[in-house]
Order: C-alpha cells, then sequence, then structure tokens
C-alpha cells in the first residue's frame, strides 16, 4: 500500500560556524557571571540555572550579541523553507546552565519558531528530546505492540547537541532536556521569536 505521511513535524538543525570559539568561551563566562548577581527563575528547570528572558536590546552591548543576527537569520531560513512570505524577530532570549543531575521537564513555548544554541555540551548525555503532542497517539503506537521505532511510531525523539549546533522548531512542539550524567556543566541559549508588525 502506499503511504502518505501527514503532517509530519519540523525541527531543523544547523551549526552556527562562523560563531568562534573565542566568542563562545566569551559567551560562556558572561553566563557564568550573570549567575553571581542574578537569580534564576524556575519554569521547566529542574535544578541548574535559568536566567530570565531578555530582549534584543538588553543584550546588545554583551558577548551574546554576537549570535542574535546569525539565529535570526536561522528562523528567517526556515520560514522560507516552511513557504511563508512573512519575517520573525526574535521575541525573548534568555539561557540554562545545567549541572550534574539537572534537566528540564517537558514543555512548549510562546511564539512562532523557538529553538537553542549550545554553547557547552557534556559528551554524554543531556540530549533536547522533542515529543509528540499529548494526545492519543502517544499512547496508540506504544499499545499496539510495534516493535520497530520509527521516526512514525516513536514517542519522542532525542537530538544530541554540540557547541555551535542549532535547532529550531514550532514554538508549540514539547519538548525537554534529559538529566545532565556528567560533571561538565551544559550552557544553552534559548529564543522565542514573532512575526514583524503582526
Ligand atoms: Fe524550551
Amino acid at each position: 500500500m502506499y503511504l502518505k505521511e501527514l503532517f509530519s513535524t519540523p525541527v531543523w538543525a544547523n551549526s552556527l560556524d562562523s560563531i568562534s570559539d573565542q566568542d563562545l568561551l566569551l559567551i560562556k563566562t558572561f553566563c557564568l557571571e550573570q549567575t553571581k548577581t542574578t537569580e534564576s527563575v524556575h519554569f521547566s528547570n529542574h535544578g541548574g540555572y535559568h536566567s530570565p528572558a531578555y530582549s534584543v536590546e538588553q543584550l546588545a552591548d554583551t558577548p551574546l550579541s554576537v549570535i542574535l543576527q546569525p539565529i535570526l537569520d536561522k528562523c528567517n531560513e526556515c520560514m522560507i523553507r516552511l513557504g511563508s512570505d512573512k519575517t520573525l524577530r526574535l521575541s525573548s532570549i534568555w539561557f540554562h546552565i545545567n549541572g550534574p543531575g539537572d534537566y528540564n521537564d517537558i514543555h512548549t513555548h510562546g511564539g512562532i519558531l523557538s529553538g537553542s544554541f549550545y554553547i557547552a555540551v557534556p559528551d554524554n548525555n543531556s540530549s533536547i528530546f522533542f515529543s509528540r503532542a499529548l494526545d492519543m497517539t502517544n499512547h496508540f503506537y506504544g499499545s499496539i505492540g510495534c516493535k520497530n521505532i520509527t521516526e512514525l511510531t516513536a514517542p519522542d525523539f532525542d537530538f544530541k547537541p554540540s557547541p555551535k549546533a542549532i535547532v529550531v522548531f514550532p514554538s508549540w512542539l514539547p519538548h525537554g532536556v534529559r538529566p545532565n550524567q556528567s560533571n561538565m556543566e551544559r550552557i544553552s541559549i534559548s529564543f522565542n521569536t514573532e512575526l514583524i508588525n503582526e
């Protein structure tokens, strides 16, 4: 029989190789310094540090400024891939520092496209994972004896990032972060976008 896979979910991944190792180091230092002066907020994070959300303007004079345009360019590239004639801007940016054992519960974002850019990633774990919407399909494939888990039947999908990796996905897509099973800090920048002139 012919199989038509309807309503698939786009998750884009790439690497921002234009960002230098020195830029990453400056961003890492900035993030670690921020934890000393700004209290963590609490949303999806279990342990670790979750910064408040910042605007592009608030980050203009920080080391994070060098990644904002490359991130936005990737998001707008995704909009073109979706066939949209609209343009996005970054509506909020924040960062996570997950130490040993820290993780993020499954959650969604507000906005159009969202994503993460990776500054420091432990070798062995702490993937971001994407999950099916919490509806019957989640239970369906598990209950009918599917042994060969494919992208068609999997309840979730892990993406293992490396430094300079960027992932972009629809803001409504449920996702979380696996526990950090190393002694190294996992540092990532997250972002939401909105339509210009909406
Ligand atoms: Fe998130």
